[in-house]
């Protein structure tokens, strides 16, 4: 079987080029945008485009899958999850995001357009494989966008295991992976749910203020009626948008670690060049590898793989000593 891409819209196919005997040039016409183009095929090589799943081999254990979730907008969700799975993939580690937002934003920040995504894999049209494309060395991106909003309908529609659709759906990916991040939107509907229901760690960004607070409480307690049925926890709980210069933002941090404990992470500070970056199309360690953005999302990194020495060591002045990028 080999993946022929669309040269006009990038759309993905399988082809069947097991039966070819001998060096040929056909004529394929791709079946969503309707455009002809030759392809050359031969016994050796399927294809003169690319092979299936370039680079992602099997992982027995399976994937960690986490997602990145908190009901109120606007708290970090999409930057920590695109930067989160930058830095895992920096560090060695076989990534897919996986954006299940109908605002496609993760696919923005990394500076990638998605012809085909997770709508495609949802309705069955596309296999896991073909729906995915790469982003960065050992990043992959399973594109969310306004299409969801649809497959969320057809998801409501279903008359019973509504929410285990996504987990379905992503079963032949999970073993391809060292890690699935999953970035959610803002609310609580039934693609939530599903996440919810797929993921098996959850990690809430929580930004400095007491709105935010308000919001965890509320999360946990939908989270809680998940765990009837499901194995799944809130492991990490990361502060957002630490201003040191102001004094709520740190009364906030302090009262999240005396109800959270040892799940609260080292805080992620405000810094503006994590407003900047997007726009690039590149990721914190891209664009201000040496910003205390950078260090801060390295230092997440570490903990979530509970390597200290993931993407260089922390020196006792909090900088990091930079090894990989
Ligand atoms: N630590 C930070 N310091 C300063 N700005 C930040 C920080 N983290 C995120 N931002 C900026 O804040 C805005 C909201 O962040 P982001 O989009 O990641 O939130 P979100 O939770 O995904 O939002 P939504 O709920 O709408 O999906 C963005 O413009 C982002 O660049
Ligand atoms: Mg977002």
């Amino acid at each position: 079987m080999t993946i022929i891409v669309c040269p006009k819209c990038s759309r993905r196919h399988r082809m069947d080029t097991g039966k070819v005997t001998e060096n040929r040039r056909i004529l394929v016409r791709c079946k969503a945008c309707s455009h002809k183009f030759p392809i050359y095929v031969s016994p050796t090589t399927a294809s003169p485009q690319e092979t299936e799943s370039p680079g992602l081999a099997d992982n027995q254990q399976g994937a960690r899958k986490i997602c990145v979730s908190l009901s109120k907008g606007g708290v970090g969700k999409t930057t920590t999850s695109v930067n989160l799975s930058a830095g895992l993939a920096m560090a060695g580690y076989k990534v897919l995001l996986v954006d299940t937002d109908t605002q496609g934003q993760s696919s923005f920040a990394l500076g990638k357009k998605t012809h085909v995504g997770l709508t495609e894999l949802l309705t069955g049209e596309l296999a896991p494989e073909e729906s995915i494309i790469p982003a960065r060395n050992n990043l992959w991106l399973l594109g969310g966008g306004r299409s969801l909003a649809g497959v969320k309908r057809i998801i409501d529609k279903k008359s019973f295991g509504a929410e285990w659709a996504l987990s379905e759906a992503m079963e032949p990916l999970d073993k391809k992976f060292d890690y699935i991040i999953i970035d959610t939107s803002p609310g609580w509907d039934q693609l939530t749910v599903n996440v919810l229901f797929y993921a098996t760690e959850v990690l809430t960004p929580v930004s400095l203020e007491v709105m935010s607070l308000h919001g965890l409480a509320e999360f946990t307690k939908s989270l809680h009626a998940i765990q009837k049925y499901k194995q799944v926890s809130l492991d990490f709980v990361l502060p957002t948008f630490l201003d040191t210069r102001v004094d709520q933002p740190l009364h906030i941090y302090e009262k999240l670690k005396s109800m959270y404990g040892d799940k609260v992470c080292e805080p992620i500070k405000y810094d503006e060049q994590f407003a900047r970056c997007p726009s690039f199309g590149k990721t914190i360690f891209e664009f201000a590898p040496d910003g205390r953005g950078a260090a801060d999302y390295r230092e997440l990194i570490r903990r979530i793989t509970k390597n200290s020495g993931a993407l260089g060591e922390k020196t006792p002045n909090s900088q990091t000593i930079v090894s990989s990028f």
